[in-house]
């Protein structure tokens, strides 16, 4: 079957790791026989620059008329005294809002042959296998208003963290259905001893988990779960929480598997194609070497064929082909811990699409 995949390359190593993503794409095309058409889009700083908006109509409908979206990264350097609306940030922001992609997963697994490229001890994070839910459009992201303001004739400035409570219900709902297939726990992260907007989180939360009883809910307090994730991440199966929230604690997270540069994420829509992007960001202390590790992309466009496309074998086989390469020795300089010679990206993809080739047909 035929499907459309829209890229969005965005900025930084974006380019690289999209390109090394779509050439996996490509390969699983190959070998199991289907059609990707990919059609390319732009964003951020490159769309600044080319056409004076972070996020181009022109993009809008291309990723509307497509079965699926993937993402590489915005931002740098370049961009970054912009006024608000000219920041290639908010190109990324306007697409989850069109998009409507109001849940972001982040799962977080651990890759044995990676134990010595976190700093944490093997012991801690051994066997680590959580997935954070992250509301991905409200809060403070999105309230109004949000703006530089005079209070009492002093330079001032609001920001507004504001949620509906449907919107409340829809991520909590997902996190549960996600738990009742997993291992059965939902850990809802808030801050409800301060604030308002967590205590109405954690009631619907509560309500929530009277439909799923073989689910096990507990609630913790932010500044804890960033203490526990560190402390003994094996006790976390689904985290969900809201925006912010889960922004910071999914980059602290992907230390337990040994860097950014590992981490996929797949954004849930309410009706349109979903959107699928690396956690990390344009990273521009690195950008244009061909040294970023291209995983946390591949294996955003491994869930891509699971979850837009039904795809399950082609996704396993992808992200069996990224174990086998780590297990073989093969790393970027982000993982490479005590290693003598490090690959570049374009040498990371290959080893991976020569593993995607030489594995079995799996049926
Ligand atoms: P970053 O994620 O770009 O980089 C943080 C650190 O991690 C850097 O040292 C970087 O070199 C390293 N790193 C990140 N990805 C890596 C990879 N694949 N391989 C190897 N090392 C990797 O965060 P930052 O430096 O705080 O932000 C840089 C820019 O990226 C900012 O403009 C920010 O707004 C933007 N950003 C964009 C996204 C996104 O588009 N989804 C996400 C985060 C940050
Ligand atoms: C991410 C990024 C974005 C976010 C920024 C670039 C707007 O950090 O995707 O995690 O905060 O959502
Ligand atoms: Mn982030």
């Amino acid at each position: 079957m035929r499907r459309k995949i829209t890229v969005l390359p965005g900025d930084g190593i974006g380019k690289e790791v999209t390109r090394g993503a779509v050439e996996i794409l490509e390969t699983v095309a190959e070998r199991y026989g289907h059609e990707f058409e990919f059609q390319y889009g732009e964003i951020g700083g490159q769309a600044i620059d080319n056409t004076g908006s972070p996020l181009p109509e022109q993009t809008i409908e291309t990723c509307k008329n497509s079965d699926a979206v993937l993402l590489g990264a915005v931002g740098g350097p370049k961009w970054d005294n912009q006024p608000s609306h000219l920041r290639p940030e908010r190109g990324l922001l306007k697409i989850r809002k069109e998009l409507n992609l109001y849940a972001n997963l982040r799962p977080i697994s651990y890759y044995s042959s990676l134990s010595e490229s976190s700093p944490l001890r093997k012991e801690i994070i051994e066997e680590v296998d959580f997935v954070i839910v992250r509301e991905l459009t409200g809060g403070l992201y999105f309230g109004k208003p949000s703006e530089r303001t005079t209070h009492d004739g002093k330079e001032a400035v609001v920001d507004t963290l504001f949620y509906q409570k449907d919107e409340m219900q829809r991520i909590i709902e997902l996190a549960f259905e996600l738990a009742s297939k997993r291992r059965k726990k939902v850990t809802s992260v808030d801050k409800a001893n301060v604030l308002e907007s967590s205590r109405l989180w954690r009631e619907t939360a509560e309500e929530i988990a009277e439909r799923y009883p073989e689910v096990e809910l507990e609630h913790m307090l932010v500044d804890n779960a960033a203490m526990q994730l560190i402390r003994n991440p094996r006790q976390f199966d689904v985290v969900v929480t809201e925006n912010m929230f889960g922004d910071i604690l999914s980059d602290e997270a992907s230390v337990l598997t040994g860097s950014l540069g590992m981490l996929p994420s797949a954004s849930i829509s309410t009706q349109g194609p979903n959107l699928y992007e690396p956690i990390h960001g344009s990273a521009p202390d690195i950008a244009g070497k061909n040294i970023a590790n291209p995983i946390a992309a591949i294996l955003s466009a491994a869930s891509m064929l699971r979850l837009s496309f039904g795809m399950e074998v082609e996704a396993e086989a992808i992200e069996k082909a990224v174990g086998e390469t780590l297990d073989s020795g093969s790393r970027t300089g982000d993982i490479a811990e005590g290693q003598v010679r490090t690959l570049t990206t374009t040498e990371m993809v290959a080893e991976i699409k020569g593993a995607i080739l030489d594995q079995e047909a799996i049926t």
